[in-house]
C-alpha cells in the first residue's frame, strides 16, 4: 500500500493503455532505497531475475529461486509508491504447467504486494498466461533473447538473424499478447524485428536491446549507473557510478590506515558536558 494515501500507484491496464502513446520508462530494482530513487522518474520497476547475477554474483539466471524473488520484490514494494511493481517469474517455477505457475504467481503476489509476474514466453507458455490472467494475475510477457534459455542456445544471442528465426519471436510475441500479457519484453532482436512486432501485438513492447520505435524501454539499473567494467552493446551508461565507488573506498581506507577517521565530531564523546544535551537536538537521530 502507498505510504500516501493521495499517490496512486500505476496499474496492469494504465501501462497497456500507453500503447502507441507516450514512452513507457521502466528499469529493474532489487532493492528498496534504488526502489525509492527510481520511482519518481519511472513507470514501471522490474524486480528482474537479472538480480541472481547482478546482485548474487550467479553466471546466470537459471539458479535463482522463488525465495529470491519474494526477498526482493518485497524490498523494491517498501521503496516504490507510485511505479507499477512487476516481479519475474524464476526459471523452473511457471514451466511445467498453468496450475504450478498459479499456485507460485499467486505466492509472489500475495508475498510481495507487487501487481504482476513476468514470464519467458516461448509459445508453451502462452497458455500459462492465459491461465494466470483469467484468475487475476497480471503478467507481462517477454520474447526475443529469453535469458533463461541459455542452456538451450548455449549463451546470450541477438536473435532475428533469419526468416525463421524472426518468424518464431513473431510467434512468440503474438501468442503472448493473445493469451492476453498487459505489455510484452522484447529483448535482443534485429532492430527492424522490434517495430514488426510491435505493430503486430495490442500489448505495448519494451524494448531491451530492441528499437527506439518499441512502445517503452528498460535497461538493467546497474548497467545504466556504470557499475560493472563491462556492459552490452544496447546499454547507454548515464553514469559512471563504479569509479565513484573505487574513489570513495579509497579515500576511506586512506583515512582508516593514517587515523584520520573517525574525527572528533564523529565520535562520542560521552563524559564531555555538551553530551548532556538530549542526542535528538545534535540532529542524531541514531542514539
Ligand atoms: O531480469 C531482467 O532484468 C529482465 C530485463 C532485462 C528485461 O528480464
Amino acid at each position: 500500500m502507498s505510504r500516501h494515501t493521495d499517490i496512486r500507484r500505476l496499474t496492469a491496464p494504465d501501462i497497456t493503455l500507453r500503447k502507441g502513446g507516450e514512452p513507457i520508462v521502466c528499469l529493474t530494482a532489487y532493492t528498496a532505497p534504488m526502489a525509492r530513487l527510481l520511482d519518481p522518474h519511472c513507470d514501471l520497476l522490474l524486480v528482474g531475475d537479472s538480480l541472481g547475477m547482478v546482485v548474487h554474483g550467479l553466471p546466470n539466471t537459471v539458479g535463482v529461486t522463488l525465495e529470491m524473488m519474494i526477498l526482493h520484490g518485497q524490498a523494491v514494494m517498501r521503496g516504490a509508491e507510485r511505479t507499477m511493481v512487476v516481479v519475474d517469474m524464476p526459471f523452473g517455477s511457471y514451466e511445467a504447467g498453468p496450475e504450478t505457475a498459479y499456485a507460485n504467481a499467486a505466492r509472489v503476489l500475495k508475498e510481495t504486494g507487487a501487481q504482476a509476474v513476468k514470464v519467458e514466453s516461448g509459445p508453451s507458455v502462452a497458455a500459462t498466461i492465459a491461465y494466470l490472467v483469467e484468475r487475476g494475475i497480471p503478467v507481462m510477457g517477454h520474447v526475443g533473447l529469453r535469458p533463461q534459455a541459455v542452456n538451450v542456445d548455449g549463451k546470450f544471442r541477438a536473435k532475428g538473424r533469419t526468416p525463421e528465426e524472426r518468424a518464431k519471436v513473431l510467434t512468440e510475441a503474438r501468442a503472448a499478447d493473445e493469451a492476453g500479457a498487459f505489455a510484452i519484453v522484447v529483448e535482443g532482436v534485429d532492430e527492424s524485428l522490434a517495430p514488426e512486432i510491435t505493430s503486430a501485438v495490442r500489448a505495448p513492447t519494451i524494448g531491451i536491446g530492441a528499437s527506439p520505435l518499441c512502445d517503452g524501454q528498460i535497461l538493467v539499473t546497474d548497467d545504466l549507473l556504470g557499475l560493472f567494467e563491462w556492459t552490452p552493446k544496447f546499454v547507454r551508461r548515464y553514469a559512471d557510478l563504479k569509479s565513484v565507488i573505487d574513489q570513495a573506498a579509497m579515500a576511506y581506507a586512506a583515512d582508516v590506515r593514517s587515523r584520520r577517521f573517525p574525527a572528533a565530531a564523529e565520535t562520542y564523546a560521552l563524559s564531555a558536558a555538551k553530551e548532556r544535551q538530549p542526542r535528538v537536538a545534535r540532529g542524531d537521530k541514531r542514539g
